[in-house]
């Protein structure tokens, strides 16, 4: 069977082709490289002893994303394409509705006219916004988002539920991800923002590799176990699993499906700030600052229903998530520019 990962030199895109490629199925890449190298092609034969078909295209350009359909019998696609930066999108509101939106819309016509009938969908536990109580499940309310990157993802799973709705046959499964971390093991690929990082897992990496003189710990006084606040992480290649899982899903129903992908166990940012000096083996310098605006102090998954649904949870411990970013980060101390 023939995937097409639109975004799918990205990070999250990367490490789920691996996995889809060692599962037997062909993948297509369909990526701009706005957010990503197109070094990370060669990694990836390197890592699986596969080609991966490539083609640089922006994905709203529905004339081009013709092309990869008109050139492949597609099967089923995994739809990473967009941007996906909180703060950006607080300052280009309008860049991320156009670029998120745009994707989703030529993307689904273009399946359409081709009678291609599956897609997964990267949306996030931002969906569930400022005011749902945790554990996250997912019939609960979404919205509230705090930002215009989350309004994009809660707009899109309304997108393609209506044309789910509207369209027989069509089988969608829309993925909440909560906090992605770590690297594949091998070290080859990993994540490597183009700024300085806003996330909390590749911003310890830079300060663990000496790049970055300390990590800024966002509020110590929140009602947590250490005052630091609390997420779900989830090992990038338990979430590449997952993706794994979910077209198997697709293939085999109709309608829309949702699942939330984490490990369902909240880390404070002391807990990881911890697990990673043991992993890098020495100590991450940190500063207590302010609170961040727009964080909530805790919040994680409920992924009962994936494990019971799809058969996937998360296996990997924080111990596993800190080793293997380490690895990649200290390999690769610029990432794929070196
Ligand atoms: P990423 O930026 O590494 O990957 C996205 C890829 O899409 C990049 O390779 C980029 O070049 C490409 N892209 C963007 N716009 C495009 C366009 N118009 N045409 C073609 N390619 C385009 O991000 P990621 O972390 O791998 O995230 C993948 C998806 O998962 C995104 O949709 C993101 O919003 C979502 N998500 C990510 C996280 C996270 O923490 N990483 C959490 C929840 C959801
Ligand atoms: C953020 C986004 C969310 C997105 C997710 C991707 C916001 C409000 N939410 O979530 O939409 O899906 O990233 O993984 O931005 N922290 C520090 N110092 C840092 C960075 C972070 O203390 O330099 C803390 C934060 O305050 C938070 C935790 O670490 O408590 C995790 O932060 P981060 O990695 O940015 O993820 P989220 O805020 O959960």
């Amino acid at each position: 069977m023939k995937i097409l990962l639109t975004g799918g030199a990205g990070y999250i895109g990367s490490h789920t082709a691996v996995e889809l490629a060692a599962a037997g199925y062909e993948v297509v890449i369909a990526d701009n490289f706005s957010n990503s190298s197109p070094k990370v092609l060669e990694r990836l034969e390197m890592i699986t002893g596969k080609r991966f078909g490539l083609y640089e295209i922006d994905v709203a350009d529905k004339t081009a994303l013709k092309k990869v359909f008109e050139e492949n019998k597609i099967d089923a696609v995994i739809h990473f394409a967009g941007y996906k930066s909180v703060p950006e999108s607080v300052k280009v509101p309008l860049s991320y509705y156009r670029n998120n939106i745009d994707t989703t819309l030529s993307l689904l016509e273009v399946m359409g006219e081709y009678g291609c009938n599956n897609i997964v969908f990267s949306s996030s536990a931002t969906v569930y916004g400022t005011k749902a109580p945790y554990p996250y499940k997912e019939d609960m309310e979404t919205g509230n988002c705090s930002n215009p990157y989350g309004w994009t993802k809660l707009f899109i799973e309304r997108i393609i539920t209506d044309y789910a709705a509207a369209k027989e046959g069509f089988s969608a499964v829309l993925l909440r991800y909560f906090n992605p971390v770590g690297a594949h093991e091998s070290g080859l690929i990993g994540e490597d923002p183009r700024d300085i990082p806003n996330n909390l897992m590749p911003y310890i990496s830079r300060v663990a590799v000496g790049k970055l003189p300390y990590l800024n710990v966002y509020g110590n006084d929140y009602p947590t176990k250490d005052g630091t606040g609390v997420r779900d992480y989830i090992h990038v290649t338990d979430l590449a699993k997952g993706h794994a899982a979910a077209l198997d899903f697709a293939e085999k129903h109709s309608g829309v499906e949702i699942f939330n992908l984490g490990a369902g166990k909240g880390i404070s940012v002391l807990e990881m700030v911890n697990a990673y000096s043991k992993a890098c083996g020495h100590d991450i310098p940190y500063k207590i600052a302010p609170r961040r605006d727009g964080d909530l102090a805790e919040f994680y998954a409920d992924a009962s229903k994936a494990n019971v649904i799809l058969g996937w949870k998360a296996e990997h411990s924080v111990d596993d998530m800190c080793r293997d970013s380490w690895n990649w980060q200290s390999k690769n101390p610029k990432g794929y520019n070196e």
